[in-house]
């Protein structure tokens, strides 16, 4: 197929309303919208203001009016616990009415907010999705978090109640949620009224009385529910993410836009007709998962996979093919991380030989850089189109990526594809003014951005306006810093903050270093992220003792290997700190964390001018170099 991509993307171009419009065809709407795109500043737009929706209508209901009752809508495959359950739409539609009726028959009203801490099984997809149905606003928090980060959460969103799992199974392990969720209830100032626990068989956990209910009792004798008729401007979920502080910031997501940009994107970049199998292999607790493991495959009508399992060890590195011959799956969307982690278990692929694919047709990667060589493995292995694409949890869907839909373009290794329609991607130097191509900068994109992207963070306008819209005047900074070459391809290199990508996953720095330093011996710290050959990067913590402290470093460094753990999660994957005598500083006191980040990944990096003492590079190249990071670290003379 010849790319229309160029003419797509022109279209938008001339006429974003029209574009739009176009889209928004696609999507069920009890009233039409006033306005396709309302400004209300120079900065703040809505998208479909006026227009009365519901999402939870959209991706179910309208497919079982239309004769997609009996298709699969949801496929769960728990590798896990070796279970595979297929729903159909209909199913699905029934289960989520009768949640939504326990929901509202326990007093949940439009705008009142649930969160839900879930492991990846069905009921989860069915609470997130009884939410949308009566206009409650669910935030999803990822079950590797820690009960800090959970009461965090449960703070800033307020609330009514909080679903949850009595257990999570990580590959051999069983993980229990429910000390989780007590003791963040503790933890949190705001108390939710009650929690409703899916005991799992796995491992059952002692209720509350009367603060938690069963699952199976909360649900029995409901009604189902009607959809409720929501503007299309109403949120329709809080995710949060990591920002430069330890406090996470709550993107929303608004209905009408989401669901347009998403139903419009499952066409047009990952090139899904209705009816075909979609796996998006991440979870719910992510963007990924609630773009692309529930939103996105159902209101366009096509089956969704929610896979209990990882890429590896469930049971061996054939897990991902199994998955996809078993389902036919069409299209594959994981993180570069799970094809590093199937390529050092399986280097030559040989697992592949044992499963049929003919059906799977493209796979995409996005969470992070993907490594060229990474790229090249599944391309040959595989056979099909590997597509890298770019986007995060605020912009909740690809910013740029090589749109299956409107047939390839080249695809160029190490850039993640060309601004989609809707994404007008900027290079800017620090005075916010364009750079030639080739050149690296910021990353940012020109408002108003397009439907989908976050309207603004959960209770905090402000925030939202400081974070992402005054560095650059007229644009939305992202934070990635990259370039645009003379074709239009967009190469995503790196964060500018501080922001560090660990198995696709999202974490600050400032965050884990807020934790290092609440410990009693830490006088101060630093956080970088190193290397990974599978996570892509990994914390590293480079920690001074308060004078006088004597123990055994050893003992110290366990101790915040467990604190991070505790109190961030295991998902942090933060397993190494180094104890050093004093943290390398500019004079003016600038910790040099770049410079760190060269010696332990063995780079080439050059003394800075203004450090204070050069001699503790060396210090902390030695340090490095006994737990094997850096070997190659030296100074680049040049
Ligand atoms: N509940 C509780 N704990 C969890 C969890 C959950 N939902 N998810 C992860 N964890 C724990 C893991 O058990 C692990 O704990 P450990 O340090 O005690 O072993 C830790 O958090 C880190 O997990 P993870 O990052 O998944 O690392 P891993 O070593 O278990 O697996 C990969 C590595 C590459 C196989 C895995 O990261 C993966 O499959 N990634 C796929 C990509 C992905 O999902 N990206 C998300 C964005 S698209
Ligand atoms: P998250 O919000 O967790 O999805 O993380 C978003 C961040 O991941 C982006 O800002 C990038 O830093 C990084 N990222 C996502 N996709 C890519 C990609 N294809 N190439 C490079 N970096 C990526």
């Amino acid at each position: 197929m010849v790319s229309h991509y160029n003419e797509v993307y022109q279209k938008w171009q001339e006429s974003p309303d029209a574009f739009w419009a176009k889209a928004a065809k696609g999507i069920d709407w009890y009233r039409s919208w006033d306005k396709i795109r309302d400004d209300l500043s120079s900065t703040s737009s809505r998208w479909f203001s006026g227009a009365v929706t519901n999402t939870c209508y959209n991706a179910l209901d309208r497919h079982v009016e239309r004769g997609r009752g009996d298709q699969p809508a949801l496929i769960y495959d728990s590798a896990v616990t070796e279970k595979t359950i297929s729903f159909s739409y209909c199913e699905l539609r029934d289960a989520v009415a009768h949640f939504a009726g326990a929901l509202e028959r326990a007093g949940l009203r439009y705008g009142d907010r649930v969160i839900v801490y879930m492991p990846m099984v069905p009921e989860t997809v069915v609470a997130i999705l009884a939410c949308a149905r009566i206009g409650v606003i669910h935030s999803v928090v990822f079950g590797g978090f820690a009960a800090k980060e959970l009461a965090t959460r449960i703070d800033d969103a307020q609330p009514k109640l909080i679903i949850a799992a009595s257990c999570g199974i990580e590959a051999d392990r069983v993980i229990p949620y429910k000390p989780l969720v007590d003791k963040a209830v503790k933890l949190a100032q705001f108390k939710p009224e009650l929690c409703i626990i899916l005991q799992r068989p796995q491992h059952e956990a002692t209720l509350e009385l009367p603060r938690d209910i069963d699952w199976r009792e909360f649900v029995e004798g409901a009604k189902p529910s009607e959809c409720a008729k929501v503007k299309a401007t109403d949120p329709l979920y809080i995710l949060y993410t990591s920002g430069t502080t330890g406090v996470p910031k709550g993107v929303v997501r608004d209905n009408g836009g989401h669901m347009v940009a998403l139903s419009w994107s499952m066409k047009n970049i990952y090139g899904i007709n209705p009816g075909e199998v979609f796996w998006a292999a991440s979870d719910v607790g992510w963007v990924v998962g609630h773009s692309y493991i529930i939103y996105g495959p159902l209101l366009h009508g096509a089956t969704t996979i929610l896979y209990e399992g990882k890429p590896v060890g469930t049971p061996d590195p054939g897990a991902f093919w199994r998955v996809i011959s078993q389902h036919n799956v069409s299209t594959l969307f994981t993180a570069p991380t799970a094809f590093r982690a199937i390529r050092r278990e399986d280097p030559e692929a040989r697992h592949l030989a044992h499963y049929e694919l003919s059906r799977f047709r493209t796979l995409f990667l996005a969470g992070e850089r993907s490594d060229p060589e990474t790229l090249r493995w599944a391309e040959q292995n595989l056979g099909v189109p590997v597509i890298d694409h770019w986007w995060q949890t605020e912009t909740g869907w690809p910013v740029t990526a090589n749109c299956a839909g409107l047939g390839f373009f080249p695809v160029k290794h190490g850039s993640p594809g060309k601004p989609v329609p809707g994404f007008d991607v900027r290079v800017l130097d620090e005075n916010g003014e364009e750079v030639p191509n080739g050149t690296t900068g910021s990353l940012a994109l020109r408002l108003p951005l397009p439907p989908g992207c976050l309207p603004t963070l959960w209770n905090n306008d402000v925030g939202y306006r400081d974070s992402y819209l005054s560095e650059f005047d007229g644009f939305y900074a992202t934070a990635d810093a990259g370039f645009i070459d003379d074709e239009g391809y967009v190469y995503v290199m790196s964060r500018t903050d501080d922001i560090i990508n660990v198995a696709g996953h999202r974490l600050s720095t400032g965050g884990i270093e807020e934790v290092l330093a609440s410990h009693p011996n830490v006088a101060e710290c630093a956080v970088i992220g190193v290397a990974d050959k599978v996570k892509g990067q990994v914390p590293l913590g480079l920690v001074v003792l308060k004078s006088g402290v004597n123990r055994p470093t050893r003992d110290i460094e366990n101790e915040l290997v467990e604190l991070v753990r505790d109190r961030i999660g295991p998902v942090a994957s933060y397993k190494i700190s180094r104890i050093i005598n004093r943290l390398p500083k500019t004079r003016s006191g600038k910790v040099l964390r770049a410079t760190m980040r060269c010696i332990a990944d063995g780079t080439p990096y050059r003394m800075p001018a203004t450090i204070d003492d050069p001699s503790i590079l060396s210090e902390i190249t030695d340090s490095l170099h006994q737990i094997g990071l850096g070997i190659e670290a030296k100074e680049d003379s040049s």
